[in-house]
């Protein structure tokens, strides 16, 4: 059985999959209000959107009178540098598929902490000239900012601890646990 079966990792819960759940209906409501009878592409940001993105954009049709349309895309973003800490530059290692010019977009990613992440998305759609372009993290950690960036739509604050789950990943692995957890103490990030 591999690590991540077993969930050796895998420390305190930060977060149970019903608070999750709760936070994306959240999320999911907002959205549908600000989007209502308009067409909205969500842009999740992989890979630690994969999960929240596929959720939300669920969460979001099944609103009475939400957007007229749901598209949904990825990008993938690698930084350099270590995950989750100081410094570290980002670069697009997938670019969308669906034309960003004129649409409405919500970029869509799993934890915002020092902002370089968002700031390099925000800065590289913003270029591409899309009617309006807000972004929605599930997960914040305000008092780690570096780079300021506009998060319009922001779930759960979670503590300045190194956290695994619902997509975030500990060296690719524990993407798949269904809450969020503190990586085990004794694991080096
Ligand atoms: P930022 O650029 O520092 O805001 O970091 C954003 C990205 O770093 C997120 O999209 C995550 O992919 C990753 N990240 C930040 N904190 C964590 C964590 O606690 N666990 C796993 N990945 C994290
Ligand atoms: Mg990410």
């Amino acid at each position: 059985m591999t690590a991540a079966r077993s969930e050796t990792g895998v420390g305190r819960r930060i977060c149970t999959a019903e608070e999750l759940g709760a936070a994306v209906e959240r999320l999911a409501a907002m959205l549908a209000a600000d989007y209502r009878r308009k067409p909205l592409l969500l842009l999740g940001v992989l890979k630690g959107a994969l999960c929240f993105a596929a959720d939300l954009a669920r969460a979001v049709a099944g609103k009475a009178d939400g957007p007229s349309e749901i598209m949904i895309d990825y990008i993938c973003v690698e930084r350099y540098g270590t995950l989750g800490s100081e410094g570290g530059t980002a670069r697009l290692a997938m670019d969308a598929t669906l034309p960003v010019a004129g649409a409405d977009v919500v970029v869509v990613d799993d934890i915002v902490d020092n902002g370089r992440t968002l700031a390099f998305v925000r800065a590289l759609l913003e270029g591409r000239r899309p009617a309006s372009l807000r972004t929605c993290v599930l997960f914040d950690r305000p008092g780690r900012r570096e780079v300021q960036v506009a998060v319009d739509y922001a779930g759960i604050e979670v503590p300045n601890v190194f956290a695994i789950g619902y997509g975030l990943d500990y060296k690719e692995l524990y993407r798949n646990l269904p809450y969020l957890a503190e990586l085990r103490e004794g694991l080096t990030v």
